[in-house]
Parts: structure tokens; C-alpha cells; sequence
């Protein structure tokens, strides 16, 4: 006789085993086209998985696939090939592929609640709410704020220089700038990293993705009942509570005592207070910490890390950064020589260097949609997508597609002229995504990385030295973002 226990843990088992075996036979049951990459190699830790991906895209378009089957861990996902359907889900079919599928828990984790993690309803609503907070007049308004900020970021830089004798990490310092930005528009905070990279700020700060413990998150969004029930948080309680004191001290602080700093803050403030007309959505305290959260987890290492990039690869083209350098001096003779939103906005030739940095690094390279109602694709293949098949965007390859960039590893801002731009579908660039759940945030990461860039060249010259890598290496724990592994370090000197 085989004692209960074990017989219960065997059926349990044998079980698991079938059911493993029917999700991992999605795709062949359903005759779809495939193509042999596995989300296994998020937990292998060898290499990005954008690699990964890139791989698979390659053998698809050799294979001329608009689309292949792939599992997520266990998850039935579909990476995409074809631009036309991609722009299918991103844009025409996105009341089919709203969400990108992750874990939200209401309850006690108020950072899960940020708006890059919301689904349906609740998303549009806060989408809806907080997308003016993002206009042309309001970064107007703020770029004083971040100008400042960019003052100092060039004084510690001329400090670094004199102090490691030339040779800075420039990753670090980007990464301290963008911090106090971010800290300062969406937290309200001076929180001088600065001067001080110690700060607890920056320090939480780094932590932001790499808490986030891939496997789980990914766990959850695939079973959201169970960790529901598990009261599962995405964020460890150290972060939850830190980040949501400061945001309630501040709020409380600046209603005391009527003050106003123009910053995003103010204007969730305001829209929190502001008498809801009906039917409409009132905010309350713990979207405030979430919407704050999700401005510093989605803006910070972006936008640093594309600073960064871009330095990079000045340094090792100076052909393009002597013309950058020219044309920030023929925008300011325009201006009279002011520094300010309409001639940094004038500076064609480092919103080009900018974004051929975002092309050949885009800081999120990839993103995730998950289908919400079965849809029959209008292809020759014509397959059915069912309910919570999960989509895979894969940004960097085709960034890196030949296709559409010639010589893709070159650095060539060229590339985003005018001409160059309208030649190519608009789906073969995709830094900030696309469609109604596209960045809300494009027009500010673009002005705070283009004034970083432009503020650095005004004053520094940057070139290679022996420190300097041949190539960047990702972090491949770093799922969502692109960070580099070793910084980055280049030689700076001060422009005559
Ligand atoms: C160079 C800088 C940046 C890049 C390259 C970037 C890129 C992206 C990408 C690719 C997405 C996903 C879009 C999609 O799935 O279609 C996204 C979403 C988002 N980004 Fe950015 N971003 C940058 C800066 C920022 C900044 C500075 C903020 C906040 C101040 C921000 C806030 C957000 C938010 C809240 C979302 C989620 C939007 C939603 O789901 O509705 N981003 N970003």
C-alpha cells in the first residue's frame, strides 16, 4: 500500500506535469507559426534578453513570419515581426491590447498602482486625468526648475575632472542629475545628489527595478487571484513606506502652508482638490504616491542612461560632436545667447544626436501588451489571439533591423533628418512606444536629456581613454530597462 501523502504528492505532480505540458503546446495546437527563443533566458542571467529576442526577430524575417509563438516562462506570448501588425496592436486594434499584464495589488501596495502597471478601466481614468500634466506650456513652465538643476550638474562635473584627473563616470553623474530632477518635479524634494551620491534618495533610487524580483512579478501577473490572495507586493516594504512619507509629508506641507513650485506635484495636488465634475475619477492620496512613483521609476534611468549613451558615443565620433557643439552655438546666436526652453527646442542637430542614441540604445527595449478579447489577425496566416496571450514588442531589434537602419551599429544622427525620417514607417522607431499608452512623458524626457546633452557640450569635451569599454554590456537582471554594466568613463575636458 503507497502511504496518502505520497499519493496525493504524486497525483499532484502528474498533474502539474500535464498541465505544464498543455501550456507548453499552446502554439502547436493552435498549428501557429514558432520560432525558438524561451523566456528561460531571463532566468539564466547570461545575456539580455533583448538578445534574445533579437535572435528570434532575425530568423522570422528570414522565414518571412509576421508573427511567432513563444512562451513567457509557461505564458502563450507572440513576438512580433511585422510592422503593419504591430501597428495593429499598438495603435488601430489597441481596445484589443490595452494593458501590458502586470501584477497591480490595490490593496497594499500603492507603488504597483502606478499607471505603467494599470489595467483597463482604471488606467484610462488616471491616463486621462494626468496626460495635461504633460503639455508644451507645462514644460515651459518647469524648465527653470530642471535648468537649475543642469547648473549644478555642470559645476559637480568641473569638480569630478579637476578631482579624478580627467577621467569621470559619466553614468554616475547622469544618473545623479536625473535623480534630482525627478526628485525635485515629482516629489518636491532638493535632494542634492549631486553633491551627495549618498543621498537616500539616490540610494532607493538604484534599488527601484532592481528590488523587483523578476521571476515573482512575472509569477504574479500570471496568476493575479492567487498572489491577490497572497496580499503579494511588487515593492518591498522599505520602498512602499519611504516612498509614500515622503509624498504625504510634502502634500501635507505644501496645502498647510499655500505653497507652489510648478512642478508635477502641484498639478497632481490640484487635481486631487479640484471639484470632480460627474462621473469623473477623484484621486486620491494613494494615486498621488503612485503617480509620483511611477514618474521616477519610468524617468529617472531612462532618461540618464540615454545621457549617458549619447556621451558614449560622442566621445568616440568627435566629427559629430563638433557639429553638435556648432549648432548649440548657432541656436543661442539666434537666442542672444539665452539658455532657454525655445532655443534649446531650436537645436535640431542634438534632438538628432538624442535620438540616434534612443535608437541604437533604447533604454526600454522592449514592450509587452496582452491581449483583453480574442482577435483574428487580417494576414495571410490570419491567426486568432486569444484572451491573455501576452504580445512582445521587441523595440531594440528592430531599432538594429537593417532593413530600416543601414549599418545599424554606426552612430549616424543623419538618420533622423527630415527626409530620412519620412522614408521609414513610423513603427521602426519606437524609443517611447506608440499609441494611446505611448510614454506620457516623451516631451519631458526629451527636454531634460536634450538640455543634459547640450548643457555638457557647452562646456566639456568629451573623448575616449583606456578606461573607456569597446562595447556596452546590459545588464541581463535588468529586464525592463537598459543599464550598463561597469559604467562608463570617459576623458572630460573643459571647452576653450
Ligand atoms: C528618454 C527618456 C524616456 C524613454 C526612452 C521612455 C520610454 C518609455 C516607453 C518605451 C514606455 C512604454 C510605452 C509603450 O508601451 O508603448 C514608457 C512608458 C511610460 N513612461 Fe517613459 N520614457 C522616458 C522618460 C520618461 C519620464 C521622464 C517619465 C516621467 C516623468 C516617464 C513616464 C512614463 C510613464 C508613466 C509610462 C507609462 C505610460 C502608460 O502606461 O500609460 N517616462 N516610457
Amino acid at each position: 500500500m503507497i502511504p496518502i501523502p505520497l499519493a496525493i504528492f504524486t497525483l499532484i505532480i502528474f498533474l502539474a506535469i500535464i498541465w505544464l505540458h498543455y501550456q507548453l503546446t499552446y502554439w502547436r495546437r493552435r498549428k501557429a507559426p514558432t520560432v525558438p527563443t524561451t523566456g528561460l533566458y531571463k532566468l539564466r542571467n547570461r545575456e539580455h534578453i533583448a538578445y534574445s529576442y533579437q535572435r528570434a526577430y532575425h530568423q522570422m524575417k528570414r522565414e518571412n513570419k509576421g508573427y511567432a509563438g513563444i512562451y513567457t516562462l509557461i505564458t502563450p506570448t507572440l513576438l512580433i515581426a511585422d510592422l503593419e501588425i504591430l501597428k495593429l496592436i499598438l495603435v488601430t486594434e489597441f481596445e484589443v491590447f490595452p494593458d501590458r499584464g502586470f501584477f497591480v495589488n490595490y490593496k497594499s501596495d500603492p507603488l504597483s498602482r502606478n499607471m505603467a502597471r494599470l489595467h483597463g478601466e482604471m488606467w484610462r481614468k488616471i491616463r486621462t486625468k494626468i496626460t495635461p500634466t504633460f503639455t508644451a506650456a507645462r514644460m515651459r513652465q518647469m524648465f527653470g526648475n530642471v535648468e537649475a538643476i543642469g547648473r549644478h550638474f555642470m559645476q559637480v562635473m568641473e569638480k569630478q575632472a579637476e578631482r579624478k584627473r580627467n577621467v569621470v563616470e559619466v553614468r554616475d553623474l547622469c544618473a545623479r542629475f536625473t535623480t534630482d530632477v525627478i526628485g525635485n518635479v515629482a516629489f518636491g524634494l532638493d535632494c542634492n545628489s549631486l553633491e551627495d551620491p549618498n543621498t537616500e534618495f539616490r540610494l532607493k533610487g538604484d534599488r527601484t527595478f532592481s528590488d523587483v524580483n523578476p521571476f515573482w512579478d512575472m509569477l504574479a501577473s500570471h496568476f493575479p487571484k492567487l498572489f491577490t490572495w497572497l496580499d503579494y507586493k511588487v515593492a518591498t516594504p522599505e520602498l512602499i513606506s519611504f516612498y509614500s512619507n515622503i509624498v504625504c509629508r510634502t502634500v501635507e506641507y505644501r496645502e498647510k502652508n499655500g505653497v507652489r513650485r510648478n512642478d508635477f506635484l502641484d498639478l497632481l495636488i490640484e487635481l486631487k482638490n479640484r471639484p470632480q465634475q460627474e462621473g469623473e475619477y477623484q484621486l486620491e492620496m494613494d494615486d498621488l504616491i503612485a503617480q509620483s512613483f511611477a514618474f521616477f521609476s519610468a524617468g529617472f534611468e531612462t532618461s540618464s542612461n540615454t545621457m549617458a549613451f549619447a556621451l558614449y558615443e560622442l566621445a568616440k565620433n568627435p566629427r559629430v560632436q563638433e557639429r553638435a557643439r556648432e549648432n548649440i552655438a548657432e541656436a543661442l546666436r539666434k537666442h542672444q545667447g539665452v539658455f532657454s526652453y525655445d532655443s534649446l527646442n531650436e537645436m535640431t542637430y542634438i534632438r538628432q544626436v538624442v535620438q540616434e542614441t534612443l535608437r541604437k540604445y533604447p533604454p526600454v527595449p522592449s514592450t509587452k501588451r496582452v491581449c483583453r478579447r480574442s482577435y483574428k489577425f487580417p494576414d495571410r496566416q490570419g491567426l486568432t489571439v486569444e484572451p491573455y496571450v501576452h504580445i512582445i514588442i521587441p523595440i531594440y531589434a528592430i531599432h538594429h533591423d537593417p532593413e530600416y537602419y543601414p549599418q545599424p551599429e554606426v552612430f549616424r544622427p543623419e538618420r533622423f533628418s527630415a527626409e530620412e525620417r519620412q522614408r521609414r514607417h513610423p513603427m521602426a522607431y519606437l524609443p517611447f512606444g506608440a499609441g494611446p499608452r505611448i510614454c506620457i512623458a516623451e516631451r519631458f524626457g526629451m527636454m531634460e536629456t536634450m538640455m543634459g546633452v547640450a548643457l555638457l557640450l557647452m562646456h566639456f569635451k568629451f573623448s575616449p581613454c583606456k578606461e573607456t569599454a569597446e562595447n556596452l554590456i546590459f545588464d541581463p537582471k535588468n529586464v525592463f530597462v537598459f543599464s550598463i554594466r561597469g559604467g562608463i568613463h570617459l576623458r572630460v575636458e573643459k571647452v576653450q
